[in-house]
């Protein structure tokens, strides 16, 4: 019986987790520690709330006191740390909160780790969960390995690079036992509508322009959540402590042909006419210092793990667009209240 800290489980990728983990392993027991920022919502993992294996707690990784309490309280022997401030556009504007939660934060989660687990290290592991993105971005050819160096570009990627940074150094130093994992790209149900499909998504029901950044040439590896999160599940159980492990979907794709991929399964799914969404194509203005290209070689987890993605795009995103579809009073909800002046500052121009 193993009892996990899960952190930022109430988020895109950390509800999948939890849910995958409560799933499949109902001997452990899974903490799912969450401030419920705007982009935490509880509703993402209302199916698994009354479950014996699932516990909640309400708390901020940047409160040093609050973490030495639930680790005393809890003696958790694993951590998995997804917990972050997550958009790339958010950290232009506002900066310095990705300093304090994706690195103060993380490092606040290790001191406690380090503190509980002082007496016995062994059986314990704290993994952190990371992205592409620190590698930088790539021109027409290559592939991000476990060994690119690091050269994060926006403030979002330079504070995920500073908390690998760190985890790594807490391995070194105080041998915490620590797991990295860089991923590309997630597609899927239950992510914010600040990214671009959901966004796109919840455009096109409501008839509203679709805003591509510059000419739209940007490229992205897409995966989809659940992927992710086996990845994830895979790497936890039986990757090699110390070890940095890749994910992708081995699928690149231009941001326009993705939108336009888009439109297609839109129109279909809303009975309209084939070529009706596109239209509301609309180049804006280019993100600043938008990173060109993101392609992870993925090939490390599949040799080692056994690891490799389970839907092709075209699947995983009807998938993804029938989600949205039918849980159109979680969109309805979370693009109500704030969501609006975020849309109206980032898109006006
Ligand atoms: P998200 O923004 O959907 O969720 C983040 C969660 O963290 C939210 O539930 C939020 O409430 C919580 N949180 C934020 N600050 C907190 C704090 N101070 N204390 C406790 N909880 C806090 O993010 P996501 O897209 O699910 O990403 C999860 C992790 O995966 C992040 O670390 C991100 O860098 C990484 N990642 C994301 C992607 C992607 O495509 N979305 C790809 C690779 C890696
Ligand atoms: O690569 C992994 C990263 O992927 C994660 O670490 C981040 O947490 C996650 O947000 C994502 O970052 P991106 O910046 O790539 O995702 P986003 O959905 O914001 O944008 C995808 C691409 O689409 C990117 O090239 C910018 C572009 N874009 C985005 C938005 C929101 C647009 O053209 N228009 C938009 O309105």
């Amino acid at each position: 019986m193993r009892k996990i800290l899960v952190t930022g489980g109430a988020g895109f990728i950390g509800s999948h987790l939890v849910r995958l983990f409560v799933n499949s392993y109902p001997q452990d027991h899974i903490y799912n520690l969450d401030k419920l920022t705007y982009a935490g919502n509880l509703e993402n993992v209302k199916d698994i709330e009354g479950r014996e294996n699932y516990h909640f707690i309400k708390g901020d990784i940047t409160d040093t006191a609050f973490l030495d309490e639930i680790f005393s309280t809890y003696q958790f022997d694993s951590v998995i740390h997804l917990a972050a401030e997550s958009h790339v556009d958010r950290s232009i504007s506002e900066p310095l909160a990705f300093v304090t939660t994706n690195v103060l934060g993380t490092v606040s989660l290790m001191n406690a780790a380090k503190k509980s687990w002082e007496t016995q290290l062994e059986g314990k592991l704290f993994y952190h969960v990371s992205t592409d993105e620190v590698f930088g971005s790539l021109g027409d050819e290559g592939f991000f390995l476990e060994t690119t160096p690091y050269d994060p570009q926006s403030p979002y990627s330079a504070s995920k690079a500073s908390s690998d940074h760190f985890v790594r150094a807490y391995a070194n130093t105080y041998k915490l036992p620590v797991i990295v994992s860089n991923c590309s790209n997630n597609y899927g149900p239950n992510q914010f509508p600040e990214k671009l499909l959901p966004l796109c998504i919840n455009n096109i029901k409501e008839n509203k322009a679709l805003p591509i950044y510059g000419k739209g040439e940007n490229i992205r590896d897409w995966l989809y959540v659940v992927d992710h999160a086996r990845a994830i599940d895979c790497i936890f159980h039986n990757g090699i402590h110390g070890e940095t492990y890749n994910i992708g979907g081995f699928n690149e794709w231009t941001n326009i042909d993705v939108v336009k991929l888009l439109c297609k399964i839109m129109d279909k799914r809303l009975g309209r006419e084939t070529g009706t969404s596109e239209k509301l194509i609309t180049y804006v203005t280019d993100r600043a210092g938008h990173d060109l290209r993101y392609a992870i070689d993925a090939n490390k987890i599949k040799g080692q793990l056994g690891w490799e993605p389970s839907l092709q795009f075209e699947e995983g995103m009807e998938l993804t667009v029938d989600w949205y579809l039918k849980n159109r009073d979680w969109l309805d909800n979370v693009t109500s209240g704030e969501y609006k002046n975020y849309y109206d500052n980032q898109y006006s121009q």
